[in-house]
């Protein structure tokens, strides 16, 4: 594994700012789960069979329906990896709620497709055509290194695509007739807030404990962003664009970091 490019000197330092322990955390998984199966028992038979969706809908869902699915498969999977890098116990165990989150957010998006009628084969290509996030999380697919995944897919990725993103695609899909998809982007949420809360807390203290640590959160901040660039473009996320880089920079100015110079 490639030398780490920052550390944490002083690891007492990072503390798990929703404090949870492992019994509190499976009775809150069980209190999600329940509450997110009473959603989705809520929507009409109609609707959650996709038939109140037109079906220019559903051609033009299946880019997002991929983002959606995708991302959190690669989730699971690099958050596991920072769990098994993790320099100390108190982040592990953090990335290991986590893994245990976005499971739960996998299968949520399988379903999606599945009851959309969107046949498997169709799913991997409409995330690897360009305007996705495919290329920012193929990225951080390849990464080794705990805080770098944590700073680029946690804190840069999750930060911007923090509430109010999630509430302009529930908002959106809700509007033409996909409750389904409006309910999971609402559950998902309150996971995802818990996600950004500890990566925030991270980086305060990494560069709280070494002025020098802020350069490299830069690059990483700079060449995340970079690589979402794409889905903003054609002008038809316009909305959606504008609400990431509003929620990650809401989070990162005040900790010292500056606005990457960005092509759109
Ligand atoms: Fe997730
Ligand atoms: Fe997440």
């Amino acid at each position: 594994m490639p030398r780490p490019q920052i550390r944490l000197r002083d690891p007492s330092r990072f503390k798990d700012p929703a404090n949870l322990s492992w019994e509190h955390y499976v009775a809150l998984q069980a209190r999600e789960r329940e509450r997110y199966l009473a959603d989705r028992a809520a929507i009409p038979a109609d609707a959650l069979a996709y038939r109140t969706v037109s079906p220019q809908y559903l051609e033009r869902a299946v880019d997002q329906f991929a983002n959606n699915y995708y991302s959190e498969l690669s989730a699971t999977h690099y958050i596991a990896t920072a769990a098994a890098h993790a320099p100390f116990d108190e982040l592990k165990k953090c990335c290991l709620f986590q893994l245990a989150d976005e499971q739960r957010h996998l299968e949520m998006d399988r379903e999606v497709f599945e009851r959309a009628g969107i046949p498997e084969r169709d799913w991997l290509p409409a995330w690897e055509a360009p305007g996705t996030t495919c290329r920012f999380f193929r990225h951080v697919l390849e990464l080794e290194d705990t805080l770098e995944i944590l700073v680029k897919a946690n804190f840069v990725a999750e930060g911007a695509a923090g509430p109010g993103t999630f509430a302009v695609l529930a908002d959106g899909a809700e509007a033409r007739g996909d409750v389904f998809s409006a309910v999971n982007h609402r559950a998902r949420v309150r996971d995802e807030t818990r996600h950004i809360s500890f990566a925030r807390a991270l980086v305060k203290v990494l560069i709280e404990d070494d002025a020098a640590n802020l350069d490299v959160i830069q690059r990483w901040q700079d060449e995340s962003l970079q690589l979402f660039v794409e889905v903003a473009r054609g002008g038809q996320r316009r909305e959606w664009w504008e609400g990431f880089l509003g929620s990650y920079y809401k989070i990162a100015l005040p900790l010292g970091l500056k606005p990457t110079s960005l092509p759109v």
